[in-house]
């Protein structure tokens, strides 16, 4: 059974039309071979090298005939010039990368991006994943330890009305408790320094493909839901968009309307963000708590909050809009069963967030839904800055509109709705400002979330929950990890196997939303405090949590089918260096090679083994990795198995594992 109706990435419909590259010449062509032997007759023509893929081009070819890169107008003669240039390879990792792949900081990489936009040179710059970013922003450590295993804050009694919001943290903050208060003696460490245990007991991690099929799998009575008591389905609700859009205020401004922020609080976050000259953020303060979010008036850690509406138990997954935290946002947006994606509708915001290169909209859009998320909430936010105008609403309507259908959203399954999150209209209840009811007749937003339709789960399969976050305590020894179910369920006394190291420890205690539960399912997002594992062992975000028969399997090597982003600004190249992202997992590794060009329509192979893989192509390519991840093929599991690849701090590519090549 499907985790979700209808869900994942379809090749088949999703896909605009392109115009595949009609390549002339079909003899092999190599960048990784730049010492390319010419052909007599060439020598004697005069040729100019593509900056990009070093392709020596006609002299009277404007655009490179491989990669269709413009002819650099300063470089001219690049046969005649003494400047060498080098082929590019996505190994020039920007600023954010560094911070969240841990890359060493060079001067050369500034240098060698700005170099690269305006196509004089590109340097190859060493991608060193094993060092530490020490940069201002050095508390990010690690895609894996974005969020360090900690929920920071205690829902407080909902009789009382009182809540905070709970915040899947990263290094910075509060990270030194964990939530229940306990010293947390290890940090979680970066998931590129995983290693799979030699020791023969753990032998299963590679090889656990000769486990048990799932077919062979019956799960208990007491895994299944149980109709009586679970009366609310869960909905993990990402919030998504461009950086500024008012994602936080919208949640906090939700949250306080619902009841699940008191006065109180919220009076004391007027009052603080007052002090600090940022009244406009408070109601953004209920969920950017940490002092460096609040002094930046940004989100970097998604945040986690609870409400209920009539029909579901929905957690929100406030993600952060800026561009270099991109990583965290895909962390937490992988869990998304749905989202809300803000537009910031003033003049030149929403304009600024639906750049291809600049602007957050699009990339957030593809990736959730390269996550499989099909229904989509567009909160056209700050309507009250544009004066409720329908004329604004209508023309963001239009653009986006033609935009999700091309990243394979069905028009039925997205719902447009004007709003302002400060001035609160079209939050809980319709709206009040005669400009806005004198044309807008759909539902307000909190109508909207029980007008989706209830995920698929996959209850009736084997264990496997995604680490999101890991927290150990030496002192009871006792590791807690957290994260989304998305096959099987767990309660107290289970044994489970944790991937890739294959240490199998048993459940001591389980909390759903920080309260402790007897039962989790699939579709919950829990920490479960596990006893008997390893505390040195590399139990850490990116890892699986599985049932001890069917354990996730763990690859570097992997077939994908992808497509490249209308972003992607250079090729991708047999072997381009990427940044490789599976749930909560990342690594460093390259394209090993691009094995066709399939027709985004048909899905059909239409040019076998291609130079490079260019902008809206769908392709088959091979990537190996440095280091292995828990994956499964798409067939298998779909929340395992869509990945996405990112260079240069952008989004280059969403697809599948087709195949995991062992
Ligand atoms: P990141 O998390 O950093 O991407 O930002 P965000 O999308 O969460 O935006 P945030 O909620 O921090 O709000 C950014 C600014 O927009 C704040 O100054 C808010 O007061 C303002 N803002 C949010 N919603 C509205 C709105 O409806 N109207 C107006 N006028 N301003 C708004
Ligand atoms: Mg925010």
């Amino acid at each position: 059974m499907p985790r979700k109706v209808n869900r994942g990435v379809d090749y088949d419909e999703a896909y605009d039309s392109y115009d595949d590259y009609d390549y002339e010449d079909d003899n092999d062509y190599s960048v990784d071979s730049p010492a390319k032997v010419e052909e007599p007759q060439q020598k004697v023509k005069k040729l100019w090298s593509c900056s990009i893929c070093t392709y020596d081009n006609e002299e009277g070819m404007s655009v490179c005939d491989i990669c269709g890169v413009i002819r650099n107008p300063v470089a001219g003669d690049f046969k005649n010039s003494n400047k060498k240039t080098a082929a590019f390879k996505f190994d020039a990792p920007s600023p954010d990368d560094m911070v969240s792949t841990r890359l060493q900081s060079s001067k050369l990489n500034t240098q060698g991006m700005f170099f690269f936009f305006v196509l004089i040179a590109v340097c190859c710059l060493d991608f060193n994943h094993s060092e530490t970013f020490h940069g201002s922003s050095g508390s990010i450590e690690g895609h894996n330890s974005l969020k360090k295993g900690i929920l920071s804050g205690q829902l407080s009694d909902e009789a009382s009305g009182s809540s905070n919001p709970l915040k899947i943290e990263g290094t910075q903050g509060n990270a030194d408790d964990d939530f229940s208060g306990q010293k947390q003696t290890a940090p979680a460490s970066n998931f590129g320094k995983m290693s799979l245990s030699d020791k023969p007991g753990n032998s299963n991690a590679l090889d656990s493909r000769k486990h048990k099929s799932t077919a062979e799998y019956h799960p208990d009575k007491w895994m299944l839901p149980d109709k009586a008591n679970d009366t609310l389905t869960q909905l993990n609700l990402a919030i998504v968009g461009h950086v500024d859009s008012g994602k936080s205020t919208l949640s906090g401004r939700l949250l306080h309307l619902l009841g699940r922020i008191t006065k109180k609080e919220m009076h004391k976050y007027e009052k603080d963000a007052k002090i600090q000259g940022k009244s406009s953020f408070a109601y953004a303060w209920a969920l950017d708590e940490s002092p460096e979010e609040r002094e930046r008036g940004i989100t970097m850690n998604v945040a986690v909050a609870y409400f209920n509406s009539k029909k579901y138990h929905v957690v929100i997954l406030d993600s952060p809009g800026h561009k270099d935290f991109v990583p965290n946002m895909i962390s937490g947006a992988t869990q998304a069963d749905a989202a809300i994606l803000v537009i910031d509708a003033s003049n030149g915001a929403f304009e600024a967030g639906f750049d291809g290169s600049k602007g957050q909209t699009r990339e957030h859009a593809l990736l959730i839904r390269s996550f499989g998320v099909e229904q989509l909430i567009v909160a056209v936010n700050k309507m009250d800055v544009v004066g409720y105008s329908k004329d604004r609403f209508d023309l963001i309507v239009t653009q986006l509109g033609t935009f999700f259908r091309s990243c394979g959203f069905k028009e039925s399954c997205i719902l447009w709705i004007p709003l302002s999150a400060v001035e609160n209209q079209n939050l809980v209840a319709a709206p009040s400002d005669a400009r806005l009811l004198s044309w807008y007749r759909g539902p307000y937003l909190f109508d909207a979330i029980d007008s989706l339709q209830p995920p698929a789960r996959d209850f009736a399969k084997p264990l496997l929950m995604p680490i999101c976050d890991v927290t150990k305590s030496s002192s009871q020894g006792q590791v807690s990890v957290c994260g989304k179910l998305v096959a099987g369920a767990l309660r107290s006394g289970l044994k489970v196997m944790v991937m890739p190291s294959g240490e199998v420890g048993t459940i001591k205690s389980l909390e759903r939303d920080s309260q402790s539960s007897a039962v989790a399912r699939a579709g919950d997002n829990v920490t479960i405090n596990l006893q008997g594992i390893d505390l040195s062992n590399n139990v850490m975000p990116g890892g699986v949590v599985c049932h001890p028969d069917y354990p996730v399997a763990v690859a570097r090597h992997l077939e994908l089918k992808v497509r490249a982003l209308e972003e992607l600004a250079v090729p991708i190249l047999n072997g381009s260096q990427v940044e490789f992202h599976i749930h909560h997992a990342q690594a460093a590794g390259k394209v090993a090679k691009i094995l066709s060009i399939l027709d985004p329509k048909s899905g059909k192979e239409t040019k076998r083994s291609p130079r490079c893989l260019l902008s809206k192509q769908s392709a088959v390519i091979e990537v190996v990795l440095n280091t292995p991840v828990c994956v499964e093929e798409y067939s298998n599991c779909r929340a395992l198995g869509r990945a996405s690849l990112r260079a240069m701090g952008r989004t280059i590519a969403i697809g599948i594992v087709t195949r995991i090549i062992q």
